[in-house]
């Protein structure tokens, strides 16, 4: 049968562990794994994207595919096809989708009427492929993940519920510190708290950022504003004392390190000054996401 990979959960904490180890070997020799020979992967993007579109395409041609860049607004998708129509038809060209929309329940419905692996480029929900590559580099920095301490500060949005949940399912303690009413999905706290009893992990959802970063191995923030919320700009000022500054990553473990998935808001969600002093990690994390992603679509497309 299929498999799709439309949140992290999609994948056990094994399978997780394993492609992160083969995303390693990857790093070493880019031309290794040839899973997608023969194959054409569509890239599905109704928002913009600077990493996910060129890691993906630059990944597939490693691996011996055909990567087709779609703008969602060249589709009939963006005149309102339906989804399924739209999926039965990819189904007879393409051999995997990997989408980039607005509503998770697109990319849900993609996966159900499609033959093919579907991929979640990002969500307003879930950025899984992200918390993949964030986990690799937390992997090639700590050499565990299981026993670490993540804390996520600034929007409840797609990236602090697809961390919530990872962290959970692989046994790291998570917090999130969110300004009241901007706290992580109601659905991604239960699924994280179903996983956190299954692995020991603690999970806090909490609106003070000096509490979340006690004993926190990683801290971690994303953008105020996320795309699609271009209308929303008054929002940041509700985020006053969210800032990851020098003073917060004091307060976290000794050798804690800051992470970011950008594009960065320097002065909003990070200060120049914390960015600068962990642009190593941040970048690695980025180029992460081409291993990470490579060994999940060899994972994927072997099955
Ligand atoms: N982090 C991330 O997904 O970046 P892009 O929006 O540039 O793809
Ligand atoms: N939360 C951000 C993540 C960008 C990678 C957004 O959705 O715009």
């Amino acid at each position: 049968m299929k498999r799709d990979f439309l949140n992290i959960s999609d994948l056990t904490k094994k399978e997780i562990e394993e492609i992160i180890e083969y995303a390693l070997k990857l790093k070493k020799d880019k031309f290794l794994d040839r899973s997608l020979e023969n194959k054409s992967i569509g890239l599905v993007f109704m928002k913009p994207s600077t990493r996910t579109r060129i890691s993906f395409e630059v990944g597939v041609y490693q691996m011996g595919g055909q990567p087709i860049y779609i703008q969602g607004s060249s589709t009939q998708m963006s005149r309102g096809e339906d989804i399924k129509d739209t999926a039965r038809v990819l189904s007879r060209y393409l051999d995997g989708l990997v989408i980039r929309t607005y509503a998770h329940k697109e990319v849900e419905e993609l996966a159900a009427y499609s033959d093919f692996p579907v991929i979640n480029a990002l969500t307003d929900y879930a950025h899984p492929c992200q918390v993949l590559a964030d986990f690799q580099t937390i992997y090639e920095i700590f050499g565990k993940l299981e026993g670490l301490k993540l804390a996520y500060i600034g929007d409840g949005n797609n990236m602090a519920n697809t961390l919530l949940i990872g962290c959970a399912l692989m046994g790291m303690d998570v917090s999130i510190a969110s300004p009241e009413g901007y706290e992580p999905n109601g659905k991604a706290v239960v699924e994280a708290l179903k996983y956190a009893k299954e692995t020991g992990a603690k999970v806090e959802i909490l609106n003070n950022p000096e509490e979340a970063v006690k004993g926190a191995h990683v801290l971690y923030t994303d953008v105020w504003v996320s795309m699609g919320q271009e209308g929303e700009k008054e929002k940041v000022n509700v985020f006053e004392g969210f800032t990851i500054d020098e003073n917060l990553v004091k307060k976290a473990e000794k050798n804690a390190v800051v992470m970011h998935c950008l594009p960065a808001h320097k002065g909003e969600e990070i200060t120049e000054e914390v960015f600068e002093k962990f642009a190593d990690v941040i970048f690695e994390q980025a180029e992460n996401r081409l291993h990470a992603q490579k060994s999940l679509m060899s994972f994927l497309f072997k099955k």
